[in-house]
């Protein structure tokens, strides 16, 4: 799926950055890392690491898939709920609660129809496995977005757990933009709740509404990546739209200033106040204008690729590219784009710290970097 509302002369761009990056993309022998194929997905959008080793893959037409990267063999969970696979919809992120080894529950992100269209749900189930496949029982809806709008765009809804044991949410502004700035529309927000979903009790906004109440952060477009560093700052990474992808460092109850700031312009050309005309909204660390489309971070904190220790690794989908940023303080700069020659989707880093990424799209692979 191309980003929304493309313009003859956006799409020449396109055409033209895609002619230099396939040009860049010939010769993959630069990549600073050696990459295993371990399976091929459908539509691929996330993975999450089991205790023992396997691997969820959620795939967008709504199938979860678990792999054993040994035997790279997969096998089928059953109890997905029925996704809206529309645009860019469908079944999204999936993570363990952190007490997954007693309590087997497991959390998805989707787009879910209704009245207006879809919007998106986050739901959790308990999963059992078997030896080459399992299911979900018991699935709960424990959050979903206050609105639904048609058009299929911009859930994001990235899934992350705090050491604190709650569950972070990276909600999409499905391509609604104002509801972004209001604070009676959980779209366009960092979401902080308990693992049952209720409001967290530390937020900023609680004790202003049942909606203002699960607001950690406000004035996000697409945010797709999010992840913690060594010392436990929440970053994220966010779509903007025709240029103006951005790499925030998220503060409680800051406002991140979409759609009344970004540092790109609307697809139909139209400009967009830039972050310094409004020194009262956050900043991002970085930005990218032309977009490398982040749909996926981690801050690396593994000992295998050393040098890269407290950087972000950011997976790109129009860029088709790695891109590695290193974080200063709270600044942060773009340190290097590798090639990978398809649309990058999600990324993970595994206890041993090697670093896990799927691809996009029809048969999208799930690959495992390690140094070379
Ligand atoms: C959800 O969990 C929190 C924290 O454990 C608890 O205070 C709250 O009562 C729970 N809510 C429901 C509806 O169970
Ligand atoms: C351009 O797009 C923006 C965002 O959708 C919209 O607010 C604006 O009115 C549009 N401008 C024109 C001239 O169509």
């Amino acid at each position: 799926m191309m980003r929304l509302g493309i313009s003859f002369s956006y799409a020449l761009t396109l055409a033209t950055n895609a002619l230099a990056v396939s040009r860049q993309h010939l010769d993959t022998r630069q990549q600073p890392f050696k990459s295993t194929v371990i399976t091929d997905h459908s539509e691929p959008w996330a993975f999450a690491f089991l205790p023992d080793n396997r691997i969820l893959v959620n795939e967008r037409r709504g199938n979860m898939r678990i792999v054993d990267p040994t035997t790279k063999s997969k096998g089928t969970i059953t109890g997905v709920p029925s996704v809206a696979y529309s645009g860019q919809g469908g079944l999204h992120d999936v993570a363990l609660h952190p007490q997954y080894a007693e309590n087997s529950l497991v959390y998805i992100s989707y787009a879910e129809s209704g009245s207006g269209g879809a919007g998106c749900a986050v739901s959790r189930a308990k999963l059992t496995l078997d030896t080459s496949g399992g299911a979900l029982s018991g699935l709960e809806v424990i959050w979903r977005h206050s609105q639904k709008a048609g058009g299929g765009l911009q859930f994001a809804c990235r899934l992350l757990f705090g050491t604190d044991g709650a569950l972070w949410i990276s909600s999409g502004e499905i391509n609604q933009m104002t509801p972004a700035q209001s604070m009676t529309s959980n779209l366009g927000k960092i979401i902080k709740l308990y693992d049952n979903g209720t409001a967290f009790a530390g937020n900023p906004f609680a004790s202003q509404g049942s909606i203002q109440s699960q607001i950690w952060s406000l004035g996000h477009r697409n945010p797709l990546g999010i992840d913690w560093d060594a010392q436990g700052r929440l970053w994220e990474v966010e779509m903007g739209p025709m240029g103006g992808d951005e790499l925030n460092l998220i503060q409680s109850g800051a406002n991140y200033g979409w759609p009344l700031v970004c540092e790109g312009t609307h697809y139909n050309g139209t400009a967009i106040p830039k972050h310094s005309t409004r020194p009262d909204f956050a900043a991002p660390k970085a930005f990218w204008v032309p977009v490398i489309s982040p749909a996926g971070l981690i801050i690396y904190k593994g000992n295998l690729f050393s040098s890269w220790k407290g950087n972000a690794i950011i997976t790109g989908l129009s860029s088709q590219s790695i891109v590695r940023a290193t974080i200063t303080g709270d600044t942060a700069k773009e340190a290097q784009r590798i090639s990978m020659g398809k649309r990058m989707r999600g990324i993970r880093e595994d206890k041993d710290g090697a670093i896990w990424v799927i691809e996009d799209g029809a048969g999208g692979r799930l690959l495992k970097l390690t140094p070379n």
